[in-house]
This record gives C-alpha cells, sequence and structure tokens, in this order.
C-alpha cells in the first residue's frame, strides 16, 4: 500500500518550512454515511481555493484513492493508502513536503483506527444521513470525539428535505451533538461526478452542490484558520 502515492504524496509539493499545516478527520462508525463523498469534495474544494492538500486513506475499502487513482487531471493533491499506524508518521511527512491541509478519510465499524485519527486531527467531520437508524447510530462516534477531545460537528448528508433535515439536527442536538447548519443534500452529482474521478465542481461548476461544499470548505476554513 506504501508505495508509489507515498512518492508522490512527499514529492509534489514544493517546499515551504514552518507551514503551518492542518488536518482534518472524517470519522462515523456508521456505514455508508458519506466519509468518503465528503472528504474527496472538501480536498478538491480546497486545491481550488489554493491550498496543497493530501487525502490520507485509512479505510482497507480504499474507495479515496480509487477516486484519486481514476482522476484524469493533475492538481495540487496527492493521496495515499495506508494503515492507522502509519498516519502520525505521514502526517508529518505532509507537513514537511509543505501541505496546507490533511484530510483523513476512515473506515466505519474500526474505532480504534477512528480514534488514531481523531487524535491527529484539529477538526472532525462526522457525515450522517438524516434518518432514524443513522442518528441513532451516532453514540459510539461521539464516544470517540469525547475520548479524544478534539473539536467535532456533524454534518447532516444525503438530505432529502430542508424540514427533514432540520428536524434530524434538532433530535441531535438534544442529546448535546453539535450539528452544522449546512446540510448537504442528496444529489445525483455526487453519484456522477466521482465515477471518472471528478469532483462536483468539475462535473457541474456552480451547481448546487458545488455551493453547498464550498459552503462547507468555508466553515471549515474558518474554523481551523487555513
Ligand atoms: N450527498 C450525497 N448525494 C448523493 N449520493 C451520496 C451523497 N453522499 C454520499 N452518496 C453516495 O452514498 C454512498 C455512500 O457514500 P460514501 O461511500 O461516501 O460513504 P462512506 O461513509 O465513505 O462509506 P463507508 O463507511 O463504506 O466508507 C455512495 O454511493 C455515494 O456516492
Ligand atoms: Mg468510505
Amino acid at each position: 500500500m506504501l508505495s508509489s502515492y507515498t512518492y508522490n504524496m512527499l514529492t509534489c509539493y514544493h517546499i515551504n518550512k514552518g507551514n503551518h499545516m492542518k488536518t482534518l478527520a472524517i470519522i462515523s462508525q456508521k456505514g455508508g454515511s458519506g466519509k468518503t463523498t465528503i472528504a474527496v469534495h472538501l480536498a478538491f474544494c480546497a486545491v481550488l481555493s489554493g491550498k496543497s492538500v493530501a487525502l490520507i486513506d485509512i479505510d482497507q475499502q480504499g474507495s479515496t484513492i480509487d477516486w484519486f487513482k481514476t482522476r484524469k487531471t493533475e492538481h495540487d493533491l496527492a493521496a495515499i493508502h495506508t494503515t492507522a499506524a502509519a498516519l502520525t508518521d505521514l502526517i508529518l511527512k505532509a507537513k514537511k513536503g509543505g501541505a496546507d491541509l490533511v484530510i483523513i478519510d476512515t473506515a466505519p465499524h474500526s474505532a480504534e483506527d477512528a480514534v488514531i485519527a481523531a487524535r491527529s486531527a484539529d477538526l472532525i467531520l462526522i457525515p450522517c444521513h438524516p434518518s432514524r437508524f443513522d442518528l441513532k447510530a451516532m453514540p459510539p462516534t461521539f464516544e470517540i470525539v469525547k475520548l479524544v477531545g478534539t473539536k467535532a460537528f456533524i454534518v447532516l448528508n444525503r438530505c432529502t428535505g430542508q424540514k427533514i433535515a432540520e428536524n434530524a439536527k434538532e433530535a441531535l442536538e438534544s442529546q448535546g451533538f453539535p450539528v452544522l447548519d449546512i446540510f448537504i443534500f442528496d444529489r445525483a452529482a455526487y453519484r456522477h461526478a466521482v465515477m471518472d474521478g471528478r469532483s462536483v465542481h468539475e462535473y457541474e461548476p456552480g451547481g448546487k452542490a458545488a455551493l453547498e461544499i464550498d459552503q462547507l470548505f468555508a466553515f471549515i476554513k474558518g474554523k481551523i484558520k487555513l
């Protein structure tokens, strides 16, 4: 796994000593909540805003690295498929290489790996469907957040309506979970764009999906002072 992508990751950045690289971890113990979708879209959005980004995929499924390998255009974006054990070292290398932002995509049902990713992060994002079963599945992920003490927010993903999203937000907040006001809707663009390694910004520039990812990225940027 640690092959040519490590090399790419370590060599594609201009040396930028003393940079203030930030790390964002996308975690959720619930499968299919949108971790990879959010990770790759935020990564490309950050690139569009002029940042050097390293995507680190510690999920065995390797969906993020698959997306990256399918891409046909090169940007200031690198990606690596690795294990949680190698994470600290790789984050350090990305920093030395001059990356501005590291985004870690994690696996569901792997609490130990999620803890390692969460500990490494300046901010944690937790995608969650606004549906009963998904809301009920939030506590294990928040156990991890509590354990590490890193700031974390739920982002409601695949929302099928404003009211549904607002109700889910209220339900989660009543349990003390912080939820963003920015909702990511269920849009075909997210599924279509990634088919050939694109982002919604490339698939449908200025579209609704791209605009909501812009909003999400603007929030993150402000939070971690990127
Ligand atoms: N906002 C969205 N609109 C439409 N489809 C979406 C959206 N977010 C995710 N999807 C689709 O939902 C499925 C699951 O998303 P994704 O793979 O990003 O979840 P995940 O949390 O990374 O899953 P896993 O836990 O298996 O790693 C994918 O088919 C993806 O294309
Ligand atoms: Mg995934």
